[in-house]
């Protein structure tokens, strides 16, 4: 069975149950709380909550779809047989509809009767319950005594194995029961066999405070991944001697020499999913999703040098996922965007590697001339000569993304040692001070506000948040006002202590400039303008003269913020901007406005923190 048939099987199986075939969302969410889409589940999440209707939507409570999907969760694990950050999921959805009985029937007979499984090579899981919740003893129910199939082939287990979700930091969740097929039935009975499906059973929905509040309409959500499915329909011993990947491997064979498996499927994984990311918009940059793909790009771009793989490799298997995913995925066939896009990080990564190859060079000659009794044991051929410490290896990939790989190379090209674990473990010290940065600065909750940009984690901070937002907005053109056009948004961070502001200008600002630009804020501010915002097609708003920020990516409908008179033309605003809010709804509630200071961070770009009372 070719993944095609499988997919089709599976949907067609579905819209017979009475289920909408509904595509495939973007892997890149609408729903703020997750960076990337990691289940099927996800674009469905208003459809749980009540507060979509999925009857007026498409038509039917039960929804069926493959779902692309990424999770970073695996990252470091890709390279064996089995961890892929790209996977497709095949699900079935109720809002209301059906549950435990109508999931698990279909589940079964999707099973046994459309993929020829034998009854006694499958066993099932279902959540034995906890201090906090109830054991689902329906569903054991339904598998023994509907079903039919024996207490052997049922197992209960705790909630690590059989509960899911939610994704981000609240939402529907609830217990699982979960379908595992064993190469034999011994070791079916025996517990020892590959999960296939997880069916979930949105009971609850956890809120941002840790509550788990059961739902008015409970909901079905079931996902199975394909890659693992077709391994084992296709009687292969990995996914990558799936029809999903064999032609990608074999190009990538094709155009180097000898490499490792580990690599060769790293490579596969990351250009795979590279094209995923691209094509649904995601940019390399240095945070978030961006910040995930430029990993996985340097990644393919750090091995292509370190092991001489033909320089078309991308282009290549940009071909291949074309082939493989095209007519599903019509979005992978805008070959010319998404080879840009590779290009232009090529371009930067080349850039970055040379500064930071200086850098190299430089901590290693100092290191040189600094360690007397090093040189001297290695006269005496005790030791060699240099050592690339933990600490200095770490802040090279830092600050100019030098790639681990490459670092390993180059020290050995050089006979230099290299302190490894070091540098895992500043790795994992920079990990957990970020991580407890962001718990500290927000009591460990869940932020109730976070767009990328404004962070808050209580309605306290929001309002505070929100008024900084407004204040960035006049900043930028008050900056424009008295430095001129060049100055252009580079990036902006705001929490509840501060506004964060980056542009790009050349130098420091004098005093006076400072000061003229805090008085047109602040003389602002007092006109109390109404702040208010028009929805438009994207070639409209650009027709108005908004700012934007030209690193975005904008939908086709944007929100265009103004700061000025209602009613008035565009060119009476003060400042107007695309921008997705939220914002103050007129100017006096944001405050008395103050520069706090001014910093470079790197060539051509400052940096303003501001404060307001
Ligand atoms: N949301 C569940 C999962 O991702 C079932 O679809 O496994």
């Amino acid at each position: 069975m070719s993944s095609k048939e499988i997919r089709n099987k599976f949907l067609e199986f579905f819209k017979k149950k009475g289920h909408a075939i509904v595509k495939s969302s973007s892997l890149l969410p609408d729903d703020p709380s997750v960076l990337l889409t990691t289940a099927g589940m996800q674009q469905f999440k208003p459809y749980y909550v009540g507060k979509a209707d999925a009857v007026r939507d498409f038509g039917s409570k039960n929804a069926t779809s493959v779902q692309k999907c990424f999770r970073t969760s695996d990252i470091e694990e890709v390279g064996d047989n089995t961890h892929l950050t790209f996977f497709e999921m095949l699900g079935n959805f109720s809002f209301g509809g059906y549950l435990k009985k109508e999931a698990i029937r279909y589940a079964y007979e999707f099973v046994i009767e459309e993929l020829g499984i034998e009854r006694d090579r499958i066993y099932v899981t279902v959540f034995a319950g906890d201090p906090t919740t109830p054991e689902d003893k329906e569903s054991y129910k339904i598998w023994h005594e509907e079903i039919g199939l024996p207490k052997e082939q049922i197992r209960r287990s705790g909630r690590a194995d059989n509960w899911w979700g939610p994704t981000g930091n609240e939402g529907p969740c609830g217990p699982t029961t979960e379908i595992y097929v064993a190469k034999s039935p011994e070791d079916a009975k025996a517990g020892i066999g590959v999960e296939i499906w997880n069916v979930v059973f949105n009971e609850y929905f956890k809120d941002k405070d840790g509550n788990f509040n059961k739902l008015a309409v409970p909901g079905v959500d079931t996902g199975m991944g394909l890659e693992r499915l077709v391994t084992m329909m296709q009687g292969v011993d990995n996914v990558f001697e799936t029809d999903l990947f064999a032609s990608i491997i074999k190009q990538i064979h094709e155009v180097s020499h000898d490499l490792e498996p580990s690599v060769i499927r790293i490579l596969a994984d990351h250009l795979r999913a590279s094209i995923f990311l691209i094509a649904d918009g995601v940019r390399p940059s240095n945070k978030e999703a961006g910040y995930i793909l430029r990993r996985l790009l340097r990644r393919v771009l750090a091995y292509s040098s370190k092991y001489d793989i033909h320089a078309d490799l991308f282009t290549l298997v940009l071909e291949n996922v074309n082939e493989i995913f095209g007519d599903i995925y019509p979005e992978v066939k805008n070959k010319e965007e998404i080879l840009n896009v590779y290009y232009e990080e090529k371009g930067k990564f080349a850039k970055a590697l040379s500064d930071g190859l200086k850098i190299f060079n430089n901590l290693i000659s100092e290191k040189k001339s600094q360690s007397f009794v090093e040189n001297l044991r290695e006269l005496v051929g005790l030791k060699k000569k240099v050592f690339l410490s933990g600490y200095d290896a770490f802040s090279l990939y830092e600050t100019y993304g030098f790639p681990k790989e490459l670092m390993q190379e180059f020290c050995k090209e050089k006979q230099i040692i290299f302190d490894e674990a070091g540098f895992d473990e500043e790795y994992k010290k920079h990990q957990e001070t970020s991580r407890a940065g962001a718990e500290k600065k927000f009591g460990g909750h869940g932020l109730v506000l976070d767009t990328g940009e404004l962070k808050a984690g209580s309605n306290e901070d929001m309002e505070k948040v929100i008024r900084l937002h407004t204040a960035t907005h006049l900043l930028q053109k008050a900056l424009r006002n008295t430095l001129g056009d060049e100055v252009k948004q580079m990036g902006s961070d705001i929490n509840p202590e501060r506004g964060r502001f980056d542009f790009s200008f050349t130098r420091k600002l004098t005093e006076e400039e400072v000061k003229k630009v805090e008085n047109e804020v602040n003389d602002i501010i007092n006109r109390d303008l109404p702040v208010y915002f028009k929805e438009m097609p994207i070639e409209e708003a650009k027709k108005t003269g908004a700012l934007f920020f030209f690193k975005e990516k904008y939908p086709n409908i944007v929100k265009v913020y103004f700061v000025g008179p209602k009613g008035g033309s565009n060119e009476k605003a003060y400042s107007i901007e695309f921008c997705g809010g939220p914002h103050v709804e007129h100017t006096l509630q944001v405050g008395s406005f103050k520069i706090q200071k001014q910093e470079s961070v790197g060539a051509g770009t400052r940096r303003i923190k501001f404060l307001i009372k």
